[in-house]
């Protein structure tokens, strides 16, 4: 714990910082790991940093708190951009937001990002992102654009007007967000989101695309699919070390999933390593954060390491 006095020196030094951004500031290179098959259950062995997952899943069982105060950073995926029959909130939508079905995926259909009633529905799902404990969230499917406008005629003007809405709402509650593909629009909104999470960049050779995010020390969270959901290629297989040693990438934290984004994994860098064998109960070995180690003091770490950090972008921010 931090003495009575410590406590009130930092509260005293971040009060006197103005300015300074409250929420998560990842740097590129930050490890982690997706799971959005089914439920988010801490993975223990292996140490990454963040952990992205459902929004929604198991919203009433508290997964989300456990996974947060093993010392994770948590980062919460939502579809900003599609309707989903099957959400608890699915009802609230109007006829008017919907567009096309989106193709490959039963029961999703383009949304009107324009409708405010759609924005208000994002709204009341990031509060749930800050009720759940989040760090960040990774909001799916902003880029009908690409998709034949969604049935909808989005554009990516509306592309960026809804990311950037989605920024300034998320930043307003403390969470950092990503840009979820979005290729088209990263010079648009590099500078209102956090990091960038990406699928296949080095299959379809787009990376240089997402390299802005790197440049300006913010992390790309890599995406590349095995052909099938039951192969298993280790770190030295070719195919994924074609991956891996490919300069496009550079900086990025790739990770090679299954296409159902199951729990099995291998990462191009060292951090984490091949493993489908996560099922070790969460909280003996919450991965360390850089900082909880560094302070050799656990959860309290992370409490500092907010502190510390926050301190560290409000020297920067003083500084430029
Ligand atoms: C995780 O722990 C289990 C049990 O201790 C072990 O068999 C497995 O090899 C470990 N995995 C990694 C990636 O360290
Ligand atoms: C919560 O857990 C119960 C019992 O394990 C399960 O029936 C229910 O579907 C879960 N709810 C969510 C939202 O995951
Ligand atoms: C929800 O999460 C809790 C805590 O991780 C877990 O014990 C429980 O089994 C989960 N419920 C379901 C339905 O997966
Ligand atoms: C999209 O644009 C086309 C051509 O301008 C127009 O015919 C159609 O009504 C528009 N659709 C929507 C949903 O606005
Ligand atoms: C981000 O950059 C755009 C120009 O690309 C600018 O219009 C906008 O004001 C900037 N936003 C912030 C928050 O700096
Ligand atoms: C990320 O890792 C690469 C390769 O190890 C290294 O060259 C680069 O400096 C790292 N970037 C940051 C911001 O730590
Ligand atoms: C990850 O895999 C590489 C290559 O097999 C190995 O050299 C390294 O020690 C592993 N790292 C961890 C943290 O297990």
């Amino acid at each position: 714990m931090l003495s009575g006095t410590a406590y009130f020196a930092l509260i005293f030094v971040l009060s006197a910082c103005q300015g300074a951004a409250a929420w998560w500031q990842p740097s590129s290179n930050t490890t982690w790991q997706i799971v959005l098959s089914h439920v988010l259950t801490p993975p223990t062995n292996i140490s990454v940093l963040a952990l992205d997952g459902d929004l929604f899943d198991n919203a009433s069982n508290g997964s989300w708190p456990t996974i947060k105060a093993a010392g994770y950073r948590t980062i919460c995926y939502f579809s900003a951009g599609s309707y989903e029959d099957w959400r608890p909130d699915a009802q609230d939508f109007l006829p008017a937001d919907l567009g096309e079905p989106l193709d490959g995926w039963p029961g999703e259909k383009w949304l009107n990002t324009n409708s405010l009633n759609v924005r208000k529905i994002m709204q009341a799902r990031l509060d749930l992102a800050v009720k759940q404990g989040c760090d960040a969230v990774d909001p799916d499917n902003i880029d009908a654009y690409d998709n034949d406008g969604g049935g909808l005629n989005l554009t990516t003007a509306d592309a960026v007007s809804y990311v950037r809405f989605l920024a300034i709402e998320a930043h307003n509650r403390d969470l950092a967000m990503g840009l979820k593909n979005g290729g088209s629009i990263v010079g648009d909104v590099l500078n209102v989101t956090d990091f960038e999470v990406n699928e296949q960049c080095v299959q379809y050779d787009e990376c240089e695309t997402f390299q802005p995010f790197v440049d300006a020390g913010k992390p790309v969270f890599g995406i590349e699919y095995t052909k099938a959901d039951d192969d298993t290629p280790t770190r030295e297989s070719s195919f994924v070390n074609d991956i891996c040693a490919n300069p496009s990438r550079r900086g990025f934290s790739t990770l090679i999933k299954h296409m159902n984004l199951d729990e099995w994994v291998v990462a191009c860098d060292d951090a984490e390593n091949a493993t489908s064998d996560m099922s070790i109960p969460a909280s003996t070995s919450a991965a360390p954060t850089k900082a909880s180690s560094m302070f050799g003091v656990g959860v309290s770490g992370i409490v500092v390491a907010g502190a510390v950090t926050a301190l560290q972008n409000c020297w920067s921010s003083t500084v430029e």
